[in-house]
């Protein structure tokens, strides 16, 4: 029953990105993965190129240092989000460079069956993507919200 509901907000939550603009960029910032698997703990992420004008998270070599690594990821949230909202939402976006100076705007979409431990992710150019927020420690979550009294819930592991 939980999943059932879970899954009918994501889907609603994914329709909710088509209606608003992302249109405020951040300053560029790294993404460092925290793991229970010691191979994976602290290590930074990367955008791949997986296609033709498709890239995917990748991770760099466990050890780097955020000095060391590339800030390649941003965070594009609403001009016209109503600064109340609990939850600031917002793309994660990475700027796939081509002929030498055009930028194209990649949003992340997190493919997450939210009852199973995997999600799948690209970056691809779009004009939506999946909602995501950073909390007050700058942990990134995809909140799920309950339709029926409106709570958020912050997934954090995917
Ligand atoms: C993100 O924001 C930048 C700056 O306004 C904009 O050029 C870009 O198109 C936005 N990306 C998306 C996917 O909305």
């Amino acid at each position: 029953m939980y999943s059932l509901l879970s899954l009918t907000a994501v889907s609603l939550l994914l329709t909710q990105t088509t209606l608003a603009q992302f249109d405020l960029q951040s300053p560029a910032f790294n993404l460092e993965l925290l793991s229970e698997d010691p191979t994976l703990d602290g290590a930074f992420l990367d955008a791949c190129h997986s296609g033709a004008a498709l890239e995917t998270l990748c991770v760099l070599q466990p050890g780097q240092i955020a000095a060391d690594v590339p800030e390649v990821f941003y965070f594009n949230t609403s001009s016209s989000d109503d600064s109340s909202d609990a939850v600031t939402e917002g793309l994660v976006i990475y700027n796939l460079i081509y002929n030498d100076d055009l930028i194209e705007s990649e949003p992340l979409t997190v493919y997450a069956e939210l009852t199973d431990t995997l999600a799948d992710q690209e970056l691809t150019p779009s004009e939506t993507g999946t909602a995501l927020a950073f909390d007050d420690d700058e942990f990134l979550y995809i909140p799920d919200y309950d339709e029926v009294t409106g709570a958020v819930t912050s997934l954090y592991n995917w």
